[in-house]
């Protein structure tokens, strides 16, 4: 098993050891996994030309690390816990070796309907065991997976499969969330109008919503899987052989699919778990994300099953029924690992005390923190409330790009203190560095965060456009890779991230481009120009603040405006509506014609009496006229 760190000295030895040597730190690591051919070269990699390689010329599987190599052991144990929406359904356990043979069962049902080591597959499932089993049946097979979370559109679905080719679309006929029934496979049908490149469909059934099923296109789930038998051993990959895309936002364009490769992202996502949870056998690890992100990939499906641990999975929301819903599934699981978001907890809290106070939150050992800042207030509130002082909380920041955990404190051996993400995990050399480019040394001190050496987890490329990747990651800064965040160090050497330094939102977690946003609403007619930007939010972190230019024809702004969200829903989903649209004249340009957003931030922010110099604008005054408008 992955050797675990079990006190502060020794992740200070480690940590420097994994400095020093990082090849011989990493072999140490990936020997504890299970190899068909052992690797020839530990590392290779050039940050001028955005390419990494670890445990070169190894091959393997990664649900062979998953699930077979288990069975053995623990065949018996639960792998994956599944807690319904609806709290008085019966929960699903499948065991080690009930999930291995569903993988494999379903491996073989993408075989039969021509899947091979390679394609591209589309995943738009909601939380049901189904999701994990498509995941781990790609990765059986060698398919590439492209999980698309459940609340983006048809658009953006179609423009996801046109961008990596998928040949296939694993989908549900709908989804349960909260009291709402949500169709998931209309919306696939929608999306492959545009999607030529699309043989099948295979539809998993949960709702029984009444859906369309194309002849000679579209399949069950339940009727397949009885055709086929459940012996599928696993596709031989190479390390470096791609092993999931999954897009993300941006501050330009469209979102890129950051591709993710088989030997590196399992010993990363595996050796960030064991030790950043301190996983101990038996307990159970209920982490709250959806698998469409990249929270739900590394640790509730890959990082929690190569480790051998149980993994919960909640289909539902932490509202349904009540808001005492998380602290309920704790309790009936006894859940010793809760890892959530900072707006589920912002907003449990602002329900009050009574949904926490009457549970029996005794089994839970530690907590943990991912997405976004968390708030003082909020780390207080989780520490008190939830941990009741007594469970360590580990405040984890990474990346869809590095793949797993870089920045958290160790549960219960790194000293914590709220809102500070802490120390770097072994093998992760973070940096600040200024404007220009320049390290800034020593404490005390922000700057922007860059990571300055490769670990096993470090994105490979953005699909279909690698020169992208070398843009947005390694352009920035020469030799660093340029994570997008400012992040202060203080005294003590501790990290705190203070947010994205470029033009990505993160709304309730989630991360939205504000080009992606403004694409939208210009999308609808009548609007000719817009300008977004984040603002806080008490709950979701940031809101989204939408400055909107239209022609007369919109002369009912009410009804326009619900036209706009409209718009913005059908692009790319519920989660990019802005929370709030201003419709102004003009926006503040600077000479050349770019958007000042530094003033529309300010604006949205309420800080109107500090906008700072706007010598610079072709036409300063409708900085006053947006001021007077603000909302
Ligand atoms: C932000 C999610 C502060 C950050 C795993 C990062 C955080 C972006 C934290 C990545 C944290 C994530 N503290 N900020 N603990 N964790 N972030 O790709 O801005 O969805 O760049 O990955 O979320 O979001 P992503």
């Amino acid at each position: 098993m992955i050797p675990q760190i079990s006190s502060f000295q020794q992740y200070q030895e480690v940590y420097n050891h994994s400095v020093n040597d990082p090849e011989g730190f990493w072999a140490e690591v990936a020997q504890n996994f299970q190899w068909r051919k052992p690797w020839k070269k530990t590392l290779e990699w050039d940050f001028a030309t955005a390419n990494t390689k670890w445990f070169v010329g190894g091959k393997m599987n990664i649900t062979e690390n998953a699930l077979d190599r288990h069975l053995a052991t623990r065949g018996d144990q639960a792998a994956i816990i599944w807690e319904s929406n609806d709290p008085e359904e019966e929960s699903i356990t499948l065991t080690y070796k009930m999930l291995h043979q569903k993988v494999c069962q379903f491996a073989n049902v993408l075989k039969k309907h021509g899947a091979k080591k390679g394609d591209r597959i589309c995943i738009y499932m909601p939380m049901i065991p189904e999701l994990a089993i498509a995941v781990l049946a790609c990765a059986r097979i060698g398919a590439i997976h492209s999980v698309v979370f459940g609340g983006f559109s048809a658009q953006s679905i179609a423009d996801r499969i046109n961008d990596a080719q998928c040949n296939i679309v694993i989908t549900s006929d709908g989804s349960f969330r909260g009291n709402k029934e949500i169709g998931l496979k209309n919306t696939v049908d929608d999306a492959l109008i545009q999607c030529p490149s699309v043989k099948k469909v295979i539809v998993s059934t949960r709702t029984r919503t009444p859906v369309s099923m194309l002849k000679g296109r579209d399949v069950w789930w339940e009727n397949e899987v009885k055709t086929v038998s459940s012996d599928c051993p696993a596709e031989e990959m190479d390390s470096e052989d791609m092993l999931f895309i999954l897009y993300t936002s941006g501050s330009t364009g469209k979102p890129k699919g950051v591709v993710h490769t088989c030997g590196g992202y399992m010993v990363y996502a595996t050796y960030t778990f064991a030790n950043v949870f301190q996983y101990q056998p038996e307990q159970v690890h209920f982490c709250t994300a959806d698998i469409g992100w990249i929270t739900g990939h590394s640790y509730i499906v890959y990082g929690p099953l190569c480790h051998g641990a149980t993994s919960l999975m909640f289909e539902g929301i932490p509202t349904y029924p009540d808001a005492g819903r998380f602290w309920d599934v704790i309790d009936k699981h006894k859940v010793n690992i809760l890892y959530t978001a900072p707006t589920a907890i912002r907003s449990l809290m602002s329900f009050g005390n009574q949904f926490v106070d009457n549970k029996d939150l005794s089994s839970l050992k530690t907590l943990g923190s991912v997405g976004e800042p968390i708030n003082e207030e909020a780390w207080n509130w989780y520490n008190e409330n939830i941990g009741k002082g007594k469970c360590p909380i580990v405040d984890t920041w990474w990346q869809t790009e590095t793949g797993g955990i870089m920045i958290s404190p160790i549960a219960g051996i790194t000293k914590t203190k709220p809102a500070y993400a802490t120390l770097p995990l072994p093998g992760v050399q973070p940096i600040l560095v200024d404007e220009n480019g320049n390290e800034i040394l020593g404490n005390g001190v922000s700057g922007n965060l860059c990571i300055k050496f490769p670990w096993p987890g470090i994105i490979r490329t953005t699909y279909g456009d690698h020169e992208r990747c070398i843009q947005t990651y390694f352009s920035t800064y020469k030799n660093l890779y340029f994570t997008g965040d400012g992040c202060l160090r203080d005294e003590d050497g501790y990290y705190r991230i203070t947010g994205r330094v470029d033009d990505v939102m993160n709304v309730s977690g989630h991360r939205i481009g504000t080009a992606e946003v403004e694409n939208a609403i210009n999308m609808h007619l009548g609007v000719i120009e817009s300008a977004v930007v984040g603002y806080p939010h008490d709950i979701k972190g940031q809101g989204i603040y939408a400055y909107v230019i239209c022609d007369k024809d919109l002369e009912d702004k009410d009804l326009a405006r619900k036209d706009i969200l409209a718009t913005v829903t059908r692009a790319i989903g519920p989660i990019a509506k802005p929370d709030k649209i201003q419709f102004v004249s003009g926006l503040p340009k600077t000479r050349s014609g770019k958007i000042m957003r530094r003033i529309l931030r300010k604006i949205a922010e309420g800080e109107t009496a500090n906008i700072g110099d706007t010598s610079t604008l072709l036409d300063p005054s409708v900085v006053e006229e947006i001021i007077g408008g603000a909302l």
